[in-house]
């Protein structure tokens, strides 16, 4: 038995001072000193030993073992202490980097998260793609506006009822100054694009609108949409339908089934709702579709010749189709986010799932 012991020892200490890496340790310290390990199978042989000598086999194998523990300890630090003076010795080793392989060293730096487009970034840059493919401009304008541009110049006089449709947030202003709100929609840009642009053209606007609205699942007071507008000499509703299908199925990479309606937009005549078949409920009704299976998606019209009008163009010469694309809500359908507060809502682990 102690020749046994004596054997195991010597055996161990050779292989462990020779070893070259943790990997060799850590199959070293199985073998020896692990469940199945060659002390382990000593131990069982104890059954054998007279009961005078027990004590001191007993504690012969506490001593082989201390020394084998030792002894990996010993080389594991030597092991990491070269390691150490190797990366050291390297001249490209750059000490201000955030370490990711040497944490066992107790160097561990804060290693920073790379970080994620925001779905709504990700949807927008696809859209830009899509129309910019199709000779469109991509355009901004402002979130404060006046209130001709976000009305009267849309042929939505003080006095009509559409006005209601949207809820607005007024912005202070100083008696003799314009009006002025954040803009309930995109179409702000429609005639701002008309007065500073030389026809025929086209061109998007995307950007944050806002509505002074009760908050829920399916409304926010502060979401996106994206504004279309195609201005020539003809141009007709099937090019427009044609567009807007064109547009969805290389949003969402495939066929979507889509319904049109007759809409009301003072702004455009004839005017449609476009729909889209709710992608979150495969059309079974679900929060996201207010249990209906659709989801206005896309309202669309020809441009109404009082708009042009306030565009300086003359309705005779010239005529437009434009889209006010729901882009808050096709972000929920492509990704499948059943609550639109989650786009704004900041939490760091509704973006982290887009990584
Ligand atoms: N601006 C409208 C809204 O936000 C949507 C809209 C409807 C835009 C029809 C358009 C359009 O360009 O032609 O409710």
């Amino acid at each position: 038995m102690f020749e046994r012991l004596d054997q195991i020892e010597g055996e161990a200490l050779v292989a462990i001072a020779a070893a070259t890496d943790e990997g060799v340790l850590r199959d070293l310290e199985v073998r020896f000193l692990g469940k199945k390990g060659a002390l382990t199978e000593v131990m069982k042989g104890m059954r054998d030993v007279a009961p005078a000598d027990k004590p001191k086999v007993g504690a012969r194998v506490n001593e082989v073992r201390a020394a084998v523990e030792g002894a990996i300890t010993t080389r594991r630090d030597a092991l990491e202490g070269e390691r150490i003076a190797r990366l050291s010795a390297d001249p490209d080793f750059d000490v201000s980097l955030p370490p990711f392989d040497v944490g066992r060293l107790g160097l561990e730096g804060r290693v920073g998260g790379v970080g994620a487009l925001h779905p709504l970034t990700r949807v927008t840059a696809h859209i830009e793609d899509v129309f910019r493919a199709m000779g469109f401009l991509l355009l901004d304008y402002p979130e404060v506006e006046s209130e001709f541009f976000n009305f009267d110049a849309l042929n939505i006089p003080a006095t009509h009822p559409a006005r209601d449709m949207q809820d607005t947030f007024w912005v202070e202003t100083p008696p003799g100054v314009d009006k002025q709100l954040l803009r309930t929609h995109t179409s702000t840009g429609q005639v701002r694009t008309m007065r500073a642009m030389k026809p025929p053209f086209r061109a998007i606007f995307p950007g944050r609108v806002f509505r002074y609205e009760e908050v829920d699942a399916s409304h926010e007071h502060t979401f996106h949409q994206v504004e279309g507008l195609m201005i020539d000499r003809k141009v007709s509703v099937a090019n427009l339908i044609y567009s807007m299908k064109t547009l969805l199925s290389e949003i969402f990479e495939r066929e979507v089934t889509i319904r049109l309606r007759p809409g009301y937009f003072p702004f455009v005549e004839p005017g449609f709702e476009l729909d889209i078949q709710c992608q979150v409920c495969g059309g079974k009704g679900c929060s996201v579709c207010k249990h209906s299976g659709w989801v206005e998606l896309l309202p669309c019209g020809l441009v109404h010749p009082n708009v042009l009008r306030h565009g300086g163009l003359d309705p005779n010469e010239w005529q437009g189709w434009a889209f006010g694309l729901g882009l808050s809500r096709l972000v929920m359908m492509k990704y499948q986010i059943e609550d639109i507060r989650h786009l704004l809502g900041g939490d760091l682990r509704f973006i982290q799932q887009f990584e």
